[in-house]
């Protein structure tokens, strides 16, 4: 992992579209106050979706604690000291799945729309070209992560299944939750515009 960090030449500054910098680097262990507080900033509605419970304290120690780059590879973008996106690579460590990786993204809302949620995702799969995965997927609640839908569609993901009413929605309401994928040979497509 040292090398990838090598490669990725972490930390790296990048400028986002309305000439925001923001510095982009692994999880560290020390980044437990700061990415609770992260989390704290995110609207109630964006959370109750995500897969982990990011409300909960004892998730953010146990993510910040027990960083294992052959679980997950989490990447967050910091700014004046402050997280301000995390975006995570998750890898199976069963043989049969060895070749998938799952993304998982979240911006804070104060920097949305800026580029920086396209370029988290952009840096994942060249983590994943890397690693020699052959596939990433998402798994998004259709018609309630709906940037995100869009987000990985405008990288070339395509939805390739739908479980039907899977989700149950804040109102109580039932959603599906579909899965978007992407061939990493595919490369070309996430680095086009
Ligand atoms: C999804 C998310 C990460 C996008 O982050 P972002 O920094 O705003 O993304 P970008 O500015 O890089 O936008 C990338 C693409 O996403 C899509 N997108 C982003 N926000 C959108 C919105 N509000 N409506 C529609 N499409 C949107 C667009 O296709 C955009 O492409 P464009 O810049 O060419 O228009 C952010 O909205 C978020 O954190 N949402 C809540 C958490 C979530 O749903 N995570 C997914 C669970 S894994």
């Amino acid at each position: 992992m040292t090398l990838l960090l090598e490669i990725e030449s972490y930390p790296k500054t990048i400028v986002l579209r309305d000439g925001t910098k923001v510095e982009l680097r692994p999880l560290e262990q020390g980044d437990k106050v700061q990415l609770h507080r992260f989390f704290q900033r995110i609207p109630e509605e964006d959370k109750y979706y995500l897969k982990g419970n990011v409300v909960a304290p004892e998730v953010i120690r146990e993510w910040t604690s027990n960083i294992d780059f052959e679980k997950v590879i989490p990447i967050v973008a910091v700014m004046d000291g402050e997280i301000i996106a995390d975006a995570s690579l998750h890898r199976s460590r069963a043989p049969a799945r060895r070749l998938i990786g799952e993304l998982r993204i979240v911006v804070d809302p104060a920097y949305r729309e800026i580029g920086l949620g396209g370029r988290l995702i952009r840096e994942l799969l060249d983590i994943a070209v890397y690693l020699g995965l052959h596939k990433a997927t998402f798994e998004l609640v259709d018609r309630r992560e709906e940037s995100a839908i869009n987000a990985a569609e405008s990288m070339g993901f395509k939805e390739v299944a739908a479980l039907q009413e899977r989700i149950v929605d804040m109102w109580g309401n039932h959603q599906d939750l579909i899965l978007l994928e992407l061939s990493i040979k595919d490369v070309e497509l996430w680095w086009r515009f």
